[in-house]
């Protein structure tokens, strides 16, 4: 069975300036055990797609099952199924952390509950701040709070939206190792992130996103591989000859080149010399997951100008 299935699932808002389509017949199985990554631009519909998950936003069409049980039929099943973190910070200003993650196990009509609240207090270098008002705590510390609750009941589904961003190294490693170990014991993972590196490393399998579509579902090696296999890498600290502009990705005076193969190098060298500039610090490496997005947003930005 499917941990979560989403079927022909498309997103309208009305808003002031006419409608907004926010989803397009999104369609995709997550199986159950998968560390699954849901990739996309500001903007493309992952966390409308979330709370539709959720039971949190209402799609225009479609289906959405949580192992099985319909999010909106069956409401109070899946929920229970669900723990999602939301990319924005909610709270209640008045509890400390401690009393935060009980109210949260008296929800789901949790008793007793105090070791594993302990564990995941201490799991997410919580531990020290448990009778800290919620209010003291730092955004990457309510951001780890944000997390526990939505563990609290042990759910068999987790979706993390952003749950990194604004976070430090250190609780990004503390909270990729808890999050990381359980999906190794059985729990399905959705995650979403702008961090590719993390989710080149997290996860199996990827669905891009963009302007409401996917356009790319795959494991996550199959994407790799598909993709431009190397990149060259410089300094520079001229303007890049247009041919090339359109092809690179630049990060200040640092730019990379996606290249097929060793006679596609050379042509961007000699393309390069061409023009008068000496590169610096060059190098050639891999491909990575960034590089991957990089090539199907373009794509298919270039498919829609077609
Ligand atoms: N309540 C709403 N009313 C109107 N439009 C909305 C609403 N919520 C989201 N949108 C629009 O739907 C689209 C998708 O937004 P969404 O928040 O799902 O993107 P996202 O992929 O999560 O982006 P980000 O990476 O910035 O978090 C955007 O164009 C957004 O402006
Ligand atoms: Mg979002």
């Amino acid at each position: 069975m499917s941990a979560i299935s989403f079927l022909q699932v498309s997103k309208t808002f009305v808003t002031s300036r006419g409608p907004l389509q926010a989803l397009e017949r999104v369609s995709f199985d997550i199986q159950e055990g998968e560390f699954f990554g849901l990739l996309g631009p500001n903007g493309a519909g992952k966390t409308t797609l979330i709370s539709i998950l959720a039971g949190l936003s209402k799609a225009s069409e479609g289906r959405v099952t949580v192992l099985g049980h319909d999010v909106l039929k069956d409401a109070a099943h899946a929920r229970r199924l669900l723990g999602v973190v939301p990319q924005e910070l909610v709270f209640d200003p008045f509890f400390s952390v401690r009393e935060a993650l009980q109210f949260q196990s008296g929800y789901f009509g949790i008793q007793n509950n105090h070791a594993w609240i302990d564990e995941l207090l201490e799991s997410l270098g919580l531990a020290d701040k448990a009778s800290s008002n919620m209010r003291q705590l730092s955004g990457g510390m309510k951001r780890r709070v944000l997390v526990a609750q939505a563990l609290v009941h042990k759910p068999p589904v987790i979706v993390l939206d952003e749950p990194t961003a604004g976070v430090d190294v250190e609780l990004r490693q503390t909270l990729w190792h808890f999050i990381a170990k359980l999906n190794k014991q059985g729990h399905t993972v959705l995650l979403t992130t702008h961090y590719l590196e993390e989710a080149e490393a997290l996860c199996s399998r990827i669905a891009m996103l963009k302007a409401g579509r996917v356009v790319a579902l795959d494991t996550t090696s199959e994407l790799l591989k598909a993709s431009a296999s190397n990149v060259l890498r410089f300094k520079l600290d001229a303007e890049l000859p247009a041919a090339l502009q359109a092809k690179a990705r630049v990060t200040g005076r640092i730019v990379q080149l996606p290249a097929h193969t060793a006679l596609e190098v050379e042509a961007h060298l000699a393309a390069l010399r061409l023009a008068g500039l000496v590169p610096e610090d060059m190098e050639i490496r891999k491909a990575d997951l960034e590089d991957v997005f990089i090539d199907v947003m373009h794509q298919h930005s270039q498919g829609e100008a077609a």
